[in-house]
Formats: C-alpha cells, structure tokens, sequence
C-alpha cells in the first residue's frame, strides 16, 4: 500500500495542469481549515462553515457535519481507500484523521473537483472508460490517482497500479480504471 501521509504539499498554479484547470482559484467542496484544537474552519461550495468536535475523525466530519458525503465511509482501519481525500494535496484516509490534525491545512474532497459544472479530467476519463460500476470506490480512486498524478504525469499503467493499490474495487478488475488514469494523464500532457 502507497504510504498515505507525508509532508505536505500544497499545489500551486505551477504544478500541474490538472491543478492548473481544476484547482487553480478557489476550490469548491474543499476545506481550508485555520488553527484551533476544538473547531474545524472549512470552506463548502465557498462558504464558510464551522464543524465543532474535532477529535471525531476526518471522515465523520465530512459525511456528518459537512453533508460531503462523496467521500465514503467502509473498513475504517486505512485498508480499502473510500474514504481517501487530498490533504495539502497528499491522498490520506480519512477514517483515520482526527478533524483536529487537519486545522490550517487544505482538505480537498470529490465535491471539489469540477468546476462550473465542468468535470476533472479524469472524472471524465473514469466515465469516457466505463470505469465506474457501483461507484463506491470511485472518489477515492480519483483523489488518490488525482495525487500520484500531481507527482508522475507521466504515469505509466504499471506504475498507476502500484499507486492505486491502497484502493479496492470489488467491480471493476482494476483494468478500465488504470486505462482511465493512464488516459488522463496522456491527454493532460500532450496539452501542455
Ligand atoms: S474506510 Fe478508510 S480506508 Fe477503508
Ligand atoms: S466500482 Fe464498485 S467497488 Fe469499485
């Protein structure tokens, strides 16, 4: 399993064209979260909120308080990635996050990946693929390849296996989701 928490990294404009087209003002269905140990600040289709109990888990906040309920809630022990979402954007699950670890920092969830009603690239690709079945795994497969993508756009299908591993599909076989990935990050590098 890819490790799922390291430094963070917030994406600039520079980064990556992904980032540039998705990511690149303010993002939607994202939380910016400021300093506090017992209030987590956020930011919802661009309003503020506020979620109080902070020791509950990332997950719990985003599904319960935040009605994001595109991030989705399984095994709760960092083992199956539904609930993975971007941290300072790094793939992290969220299941295991206390809200509290998150405060300053930018949590990005599927409800913040299009924008004006146009899907991310590899939204896209996932639908152009028919790589979403019952769809539980999918925002999460997303978000992580979303990451790795940031990181290696050029991306081969061998490697985009070996950085979706932490996320199980029990539909598809994995196939037409690497084929998904690859595609996206084929088509965002040949518009660079
Ligand atoms: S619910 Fe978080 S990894 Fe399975
Ligand atoms: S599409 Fe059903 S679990 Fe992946």
């Amino acid at each position: 399993m890819p490790e799922r928490l390291r430094e963070p990294h917030v994406p600039d404009s520079g980064d990556d064209p992904l980032v540039d087209e998705c990511l690149a003002d303010e993002p939607t269905g994202v939380g910016r979260a400021q300093p506090s140990d017992d209030v987590l600040y956020a930011r919802l289709l661009r309003e503020e909120v506020r979620a109080e109990a902070p020791h509950r888990t990332l997950l719990d906040v985003l599904r319960v308080d935040l009605g994001l309920t595109g991030t989705k809630e399984n095994c709760l022990e960092a083992e199956c990635g539904v609930c993975t979402v971007l941290l300072d954007g790094q793939a992290v699950n969220s299941c295991i996050l206390l809200a509290a670890q998150c405060a300053g920092r930018e949590v990005v969830t599927i409800e913040g990946l299009a924008r004006d009603g146009i899907l991310h690239p590899l939204q896209q690709a996932f639908i152009d693929h028919g790589a979403v079945q019952c769809g539980y795994c999918i925002p999460g497969m997303i978000l992580s390849a979303k990451a790795f993508l940031e990181e290696r756009p050029a991306a081969t299908e061998a490697e985009v296996r070996e950085a979706l591993a932490g996320n199980l599909c029990r539909c598809t076989g994995y196939q037409k989701i690497a084929d998904a990935v690859v595609d996206a990050a084929r088509a965002t590098s040949e518009r660079r």
